[in-house]
């Protein structure tokens, strides 16, 4: 797999992010629960990413270790443009959450592959937690806000998904089995934690918690069969998905229809 596209992506928005000025507007009104929401989301974007950049580095492709750099410099900038709201709202930043806590344990130890399933986890809440934000706000900053970081976590899920496919293309079809059946699990587990967590807030933004599990596993099924349903070529000569899973360009495609909320799209969206 060459990730040299994905570097020159990640390159091009740290180019057009460098000579931008971040608005640092003050005096909005936010609901308490969607600042506590927000002041979560904040925390969880706001890690340095050594883990991941320490299993990247070990993985030994020097272009994909530059890539995951940017990424996971965008991921603090999406934790920096949260502190704004924030601070635009009359509320600060918060240290840490729980769960956050949580997420660092499971991937600490466990290699390339356990950080981006884990990851992975996240973005796909990301999707459709800042869709909702971006449309339920009913405030024009916090909407042009959530659907900017929207548009970054739209380019990472296929970056983490070529990776992982690349990871899983030689496991034996048992071990894929278990890892697709875990990842499910941990899947199912997060997004309830989250909608438990966040159910106020999404409330607010009018995504009932039922609304928002069902979306979050609607995206994460394409996901995770672009990953696991694979085999090789009968040639040998490298790997493909499966019929009716998804691949890098067709993962893009599948999460911008998944996550854009319009009808009409080639692709069913489901909501
Ligand atoms: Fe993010
Ligand atoms: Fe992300």
């Amino acid at each position: 797999m060459n990730y040299r596209q994905h570097l020159v992506t990640f390159e091009e928005h740290a180019r057009s992010q460098a000579v931008r000025t971040e608005p640092q507007p003050l005096g909005g009104h936010l609901h308490r629960a969607l600042i506590r929401s927000i002041q979560r989301f904040q925390a969880g974007e706001d890690g340095d990413g050594t883990g991941l950049i320490a299993a990247a580095t070990r993985a030994g492709d020097p272009v994909y270790l530059a890539a995951v750099r940017l990424f996971v410099a965008e991921e603090q900038s999406h934790a920096a443009r949260l502190a704004n709201v924030l601070r635009y709202a009359g509320a600060a930043p918060i240290s840490g959450h729980w769960t956050d806590t949580v997420f660092v344990l499971v991937r600490r130890g466990g290699g390339l592959r356990l950080e981006l399933l884990t990851l992975m986890l996240a973005e796909v809440v990301a999707l459709r937690y800042y869709r909702a934000l971006r449309d339920g706000s009913g405030d024009a900053y916090v909407a042009d806000v959530a659907a900017r970081i929207l548009a970054d976590e739209k380019r990472h899920v296929p970056f983490h998904l070529d990776r992982l496919r690349q990871s899983f293309a030689r496991t034996p079809l048992a071990g894929r089995v278990a890892a697709a059946g875990g990842w499910g699990v941990l899947m199912l587990g997060a997004v309830l934690v989250v909608a438990l967590d966040h159910g106020s807030a999404l409330r607010v933004l009018g995504v009932t918690r039922r609304r928002f599990i069902i979306d979050v596993l609607r995206l994460f099924r394409p996901m995770a069969a672009s990953v696991f349903r694979q085999r090789a070529t009968a040639a040998g000569q490298g790997l493909r998905p499966a019929s009716g899973a998804i691949h890098s360009s067709g993962t893009a495609a599948a999460v911008r229809d998944l996550t854009s909320g319009s009808a009409g799209t080639k692709t069913a969206t489901p909501w």
